[in-house]
């Protein structure tokens, strides 16, 4: 016998609310048949008075075992039956978990998600994918484990981002630039440095995010469950970038270390390209990451080793050039002796 069927899916909604008050006003109502999930370090004080509510850690510290866990028992505690919504409210992380914790909750229910950084805006709030951290001996192991869960709607509200420090408002820039740039559309440099500095939302800034985000959800959509390697793109930067994030030991952010990784990884296959990528991000005022790049030759490969584009043996990238995106495939080695040229 043969049986072909195809597996539910979820059109998701990506709606923009200008303003803070009527995004509130949302939250507050879907709360009304959900359960709200907060990042507890928001400057939103609101978010503690909604009924049933709950605040996770803040930042990436939520992304464990023992706060999904915590967040399932909550749900359940709350009764919340499956026609209910889960609501997360934060950045990428608190996402990330929310939405593992409403694909695992009575086997899946509605999620909500209202993303409050730049990068959950353009990034982790579209395209399904939920998850948490492992550890093991002593080692982080990010995204380990977790699963597709895409949410029914997203809102985002510019106003609720000025209150993002310049880290952050900066590490966003990193990915911003990444969308643009896999996307093969210019940046307008004056409009992001002017969010970087001033946290000032211009018109024409915005329509960068705007642009980010329907890049992100053109490749999705054409890749939901990253089978195709389509989504690969979104990696550009990702795996030069993740060896500096653990050698640089927390003093370069995710979208710094992405930013910079950009730049190595076009290196590898168009130089002027990579030009044009260093030059934006001087221009942007991205510090040297030299100064903060502890570790020598053999610390890089140990690094790049645990890329997931890795078969074991070489690391396949999709990189940025001057006409479009390519594929290229290096060792640990090759890779580390780039970045040690470049950087
Ligand atoms: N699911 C996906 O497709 C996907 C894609 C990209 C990234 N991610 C994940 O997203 C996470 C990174 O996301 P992030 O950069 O948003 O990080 P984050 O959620 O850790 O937030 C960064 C920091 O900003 C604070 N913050 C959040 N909103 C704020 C606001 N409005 N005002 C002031 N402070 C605020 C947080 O407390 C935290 O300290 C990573 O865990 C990454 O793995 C997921
Ligand atoms: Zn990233």
């Amino acid at each position: 016998m043969k049986l072909r069927f195809s597996p539910p899916s979820v059109t998701t909604l990506v709606q923009e609310v200008p303003r803070l008050v009527a995004w509130r006003r949302r939250i507050e109502g879907a709360a009304r048949k959900g359960v709200v999930f907060w990042d507890e370090s928001l400057p939103l004080s609101w978010l503690a008075e909604i009924p049933g509510s709950r605040p996770l850690p803040a930042g990436e510290s939520c992304k464990r075992w023992h706060v999904l866990e915590a967040a399932l028992t909550h749900l359940a505690a709350a009764r919340l039956p499956r026609t209910g919504s889960v609501i997360a409210v934060g950045g990428g992380a608190t996402c990330d978990l929310t939405a593992m914790a409403a694909s695992l909750y009575r086997r899946g229910v509605d999620l909500i998600l209202a993303p409050t950084t730049l990068l959950s805006v353009i990034d982790a709030g579209v395209g399904g994918k939920t998850a948490v951290d492992l550890e093991e001996s002593g080692r982080l192991l990010k995204n380990f484990a977790g699963s597709f869960h895409p949410a029914r709607e997203v809102w985002i509200c510019p106003e609720v981002l000025v209150t993002l420090s310049e880290r952050e408002r900066r590490s966003g820039v990193g990915e911003l630039l990444k969308m643009l740039w896999i996307s093969r559309q210019r940046a307008d440099l004056e409009g992001i440095s002017a969010w970087i500095r001033e946290g000032r939302i211009a018109r024409g800034f915005w329509r960068q995010v705007r642009q980010a985000l329907a890049a992100k959800v053109r490749i999705v959509e054409r890749d939901p469950l990253d089978r195709k390697g389509i989504r690969a793109a979104l990696n550009y930067g990702h795996t030069v970038g993740h060896a500096m994030e653990s050698l640089a030991g927390g003093k370069l952010s995710h979208g710094e270390a992405v930013a910079w990784g950009m730049w190595v990884e076009s290196a590898l296959v168009d130089r002027k390209f990579a030009q044009e990528v260093r030059q934006a991000l001087q221009f942007l005022d991205f510090a040297d990451p030299r100064s903060v790049l502890a570790g020598d030759r053999a610390d890089w490969e140990f690094a790049l080793e645990g890329d997931k584009k890795s078969d074991g043996k070489k690391i396949s990238l999709k990189v940025a050039t001057g006409r479009g995106l390519r594929e290229v495939r290096k060792t640990p080695a090759q890779i580390a002796d780039a970045a040690r040229a470049f950087l």
